[in-house]
């Protein structure tokens, strides 16, 4: 197999992050990640980033490699970062065996990405539920009618699933929440700030846990 070649149409794409320099300073994150956290966020949220919830969520896999695919945050608070998934997906089986994991926010179009890496614990159930009242009914139906990350013959396969929760629950008002079905929380032993700047000397402050507060370290680019 020949290895990957460049491709002149990517290696040409290069976008400097000349924009209003915005530093990230050791001092901004001085009183640890969560403060620093949740303005960045205001700022991709008023910044107009599509989903700027949606962080990439790294996990390992049985057979050793790590694994990513996106997923929602969708709580915050002084311990950790929550989403919601299916406990019996490949995420869920990987967090069950090895219940470490890292998630990326990426904000390209404000020149920003934020890492965690941390532990992961399931939320507990009560907070689930708390989640799952919020969903709607569509959303609910459609975590009963997949066995997230299981194969499936067809999507007429899948739709015959759906049609046979919804005939299910068609009497019933509120859907509960499968079992199956829940909270992770990622509590970050580091969460790094990297925040582009011009000539690609960008900006990155990674914070780590200590016993007593947070560690923040600049890193070189
Ligand atoms: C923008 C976006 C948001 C997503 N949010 C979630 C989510 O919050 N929870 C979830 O289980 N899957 C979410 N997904 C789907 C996952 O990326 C993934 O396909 C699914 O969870 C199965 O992953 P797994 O087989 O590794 O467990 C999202 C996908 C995208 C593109």
């Amino acid at each position: 197999m020949a290895p990957a070649r460049n491709s002149d149409d990517l290696a040409h794409m290069r976008v400097d992050y000349s924009g209003p320099a915005v530093e990230l300073t050791e001092d901004a994150c001085a009183a640890g990640w969560r403060p620093m956290f949740e303005s960045w966020l205001a700022a991709a949220i008023e910044g107009g980033v599509s989903e700027p919830n949606a962080m990439v969520l790294a996990t390992i896999g049985d057979d050793g490699l790590p694994a990513t695919r996106t997923v929602l945050c969708k709580g915050l608070s002084d311990t950790g970062i929550a989403f919601y998934t299916n406990y019996e997906s490949g995420k869920g089986r990987h967090l069950a065996a090895r219940p470490v994991a890292s998630a990326t926010f990426v904000w390209a179009s404000i020149a920003r990405q934020v890492t965690f890496r941390g532990d992961v614990s399931r939320v507990p159930e009560a907070v689930s539920d708390e989640y799952w009242e919020q969903r709607p009914r569509g959303a609910r139906l459609g975590a009963w009618a997949s066995e997230q990350s299981n194969p499936i013959g067809s999507r007429t396969e899948l739709d015959a699933k759906l049609s046979q929760v919804e005939e299910r629950f068609a009497k019933v008002d509120d859907i509960p929440r499968p079992l199956g079905w829940g909270g992770f929380e990622i509590t970050p032993r580091t969460v790094e700030f990297w925040q582009g700047r011009t000539n690609r000397l960008h900006d990155r402050i990674r914070l780590t846990r200590t016993t007593d507060g947070w560690d923040v370290t600049r890193l070189q680019p």
